[in-house]
């Protein structure tokens, strides 16, 4: 069997080929773009052209949520006789949150073709990566701290390899067909509290300075609504780690440690 891995320059992404190779899986790795030490294949939702060349011979798809194209991916995997697609979707589509209805439409233009597609799926529906906590790591390679707006906002950080290892698993085993998983770390916690523990984990204190809404200009308007709404009630922790891989997820703390070096 090969394993297609879509949009391989994403950091889940890469974590899922480097954990499938390292398996002993036969991979081959997509991207729209050149990636350092591999030759992707070219994958591009918006060129249906890309589809049928890196779809050929594959049995199983680690796939984005990119709407644009979808239709063409699935008949593209349908005509290839693709038997499995996992997809990195968000938590979001499960939540009644007003303010996470951008991101819930945007994944379910995607969940509802595949589920309907007969192809067998399994959706990953994580919540806030730890990982959006490299935005921060300039400043805090610069300066010493993080000017952010609401500090005081609640998440519930899950590390790219929970993710990844839940896709290995939904890809390369039995008994994971039609099911969406809810994905989150073991912990809610303020983006103050992320900043103190990337400080731990580098053995010095970050400074946080609160911005004002109005002055971020490089954060989308529905991503302040969230972060807003969370300061008032920590967001709660997942089980589903647990559930899938029988042993807790991940803590922020580790995913600090495993990144200092960006850090520094
Ligand atoms: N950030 C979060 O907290 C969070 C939480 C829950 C869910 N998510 C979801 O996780 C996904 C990734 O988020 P991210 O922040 O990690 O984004 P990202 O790093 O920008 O990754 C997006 C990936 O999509 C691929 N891609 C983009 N356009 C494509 C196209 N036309 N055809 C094929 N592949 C394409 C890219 O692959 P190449 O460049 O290699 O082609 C890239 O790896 C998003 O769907 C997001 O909504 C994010």
């Amino acid at each position: 069997m090969t394993v297609l891995v879509t949009g391989a320059r994403g950091a889940i992404a890469r974590a899922v080929a480097d954990r499938l190779i390292a398996a002993g899986h036969q991979v081959r790795i997509g991207s729209r773009g050149p990636i350092a030490g591999v030759e992707p294949v070219t994958v591009d939702a918006s060129r249906p052209e890309t589809l049928p060349p890196a779809l050929d011979g594959v049995r199983e798809v680690f796939l984005y949520a990119i709407d644009e194209g979808i239709a063409d991916f699935l008949d593209a995997a349908k005509n290839a006789g693709v038997e499995r697609i996992v997809l990195l979707s968000a938590l979001a589509v499960t939540s009644t949150d007003p303010t996470q209805k951008v991101l819930a439409d945007r994944h379910l233009l995607v969940e509802d073709p595949i589920r309907e597609s007969g192809i067998a799926w399994t959706f990953l529906r994580p919540g806030a990566f730890a990982g959006n906590a490299l935005a921060w790591a300039p400043s805090i390679r610069a300066e010493g701290g993080v000017a952010m707006p609401y500090p005081d906002s609640y998440s519930t950080p899950i590390h790219e390899q929970d993710i990844a290892e839940v896709a290995v698993e939904a890809l390369t085993s039995p008994g994971h067909e039609g099911a969406a998983y809810s994905l989150a770390g073991p912990e809610s916690m303020t983006r103050a509290r992320q900043v103190e523990l990337i400080g731990d984990a580098l053995g010095r204190e970050l400074a946080v300075t609160e911005l004002a809404p109005e002055q971020v200009r490089d954060v989308p308007p529905f991503l302040l609504e969230m972060m807003a709404r969370n300061r008032e009630e920590p967001t709660d922790g997942g089980p589903t780690i647990a559930d899938v891989l029988g042993r807790p997820a991940r803590t922020f703390a580790a995913w600090a440690r495993d990144h200092v070096e960006d850090f520094r």
